[in-house]
């Protein structure tokens, strides 16, 4: 298998890329969780902005129509960390009536919750979304996850676990560095491509971004939606 090497230099990174489980990965972040707007928006971003989260937010305002914002009800913010997507989410879809949060880490949902416009925040670890499922029964209209698909964070197949909670029409947006969606060994340019052939998922948008302008490293940004009537083909996949 093709190894994944990291580009950033940042000790910030040390932890979280070579953290042996996800236990350890957890508790590196309820740690950060203090510090970790500032660290990312300063010393990795640059520029008083954490553009990971602000470049999807963007592809994703120009992206979607009026309409397909208007229509969203549900909508889960997954690897929403200290829930720096939750105002410009409440901003862009104006019209939800529930936002979840859904994080490996405790101490990042505790900051989270904080900003006020979460409905419900969830601990649990992709790609189990069991208990995201249970907070929404009929399933979300709109994914986000930014950051969420770092090395040695959710793995690939978190997609097709989202695809099975997405509801048909719906969309789901995420990004990942450039040179880890590129590696083979990653799994989601093979994930992707499969749900698209598979006729479950259509793209929508696929922009490079800056993601981390410190740290020299650029995002594909990934806004893909539901096709409508794929669902009978979750419920014979079981
Ligand atoms: C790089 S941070 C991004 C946080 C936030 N979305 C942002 O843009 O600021 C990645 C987040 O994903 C969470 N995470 C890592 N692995 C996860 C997993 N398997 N399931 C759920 N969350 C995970 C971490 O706890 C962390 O809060």
């Amino acid at each position: 298998m093709e190894a994944i090497h990291t580009q950033e230099a940042h000790p910030a990174f040390r932890g979280v890329f070579s953290a042996g489980s996800s236990e350890d990965l957890a508790q590196i972040y309820d740690l950060w969780a203090v510090t970790y707007d500032n660290t990312v928006a300063h010393d990795l971003a640059g520029g008083g902005e954490n553009h990971p989260t602000t470049g999807l937010a963007a592809t994703v305002a120009s992206a979607l129509s009026r309409a397909d914002r208007d229509g969203v009800r549900t909508i889960l913010d997954c690897g929403a960390g200290t829930g720096a997507a939750g105002p410009l989410l409440r901003q862009h879809f104006s019209r939800a009536e529930s936002i979840v949060a859904f994080d490996l880490s405790k101490g990042m949902l505790e900051r989270a919750a904080a900003r006020g416009v979460y409905s419900d925040r969830i601990v649990g670890r992709c790609p189990d979304m069991g208990p995201a499922l249970a907070a929404c029964p009929d399933g979300y209209d709109f994914i986000f996850c930014a950051g969420t698909f770092t090395p040695n964070h959710a793995p690939a197949s978190t997609l097709e676990s989202l695809a099975n909670i997405l509801r048909p029409g719906g969309h789901v947006a995420f990004n990942i560095r450039s040179y880890y969606f590129q590696a083979e060994s990653s799994g989601f340019r093979r994930e992707q491509a499969r749900l698209c052939a598979e006729g479950r998922w259509e793209l929508v948008a696929d922009e490079e971004r800056p993601y981390l302008p410190k740290e020299g490293v650029k995002a594909r940004c990934f806004v893909f939606r539901a096709v409508i009537g794929s669902e009978m083909a979750n419920e014979k996949r079981g």
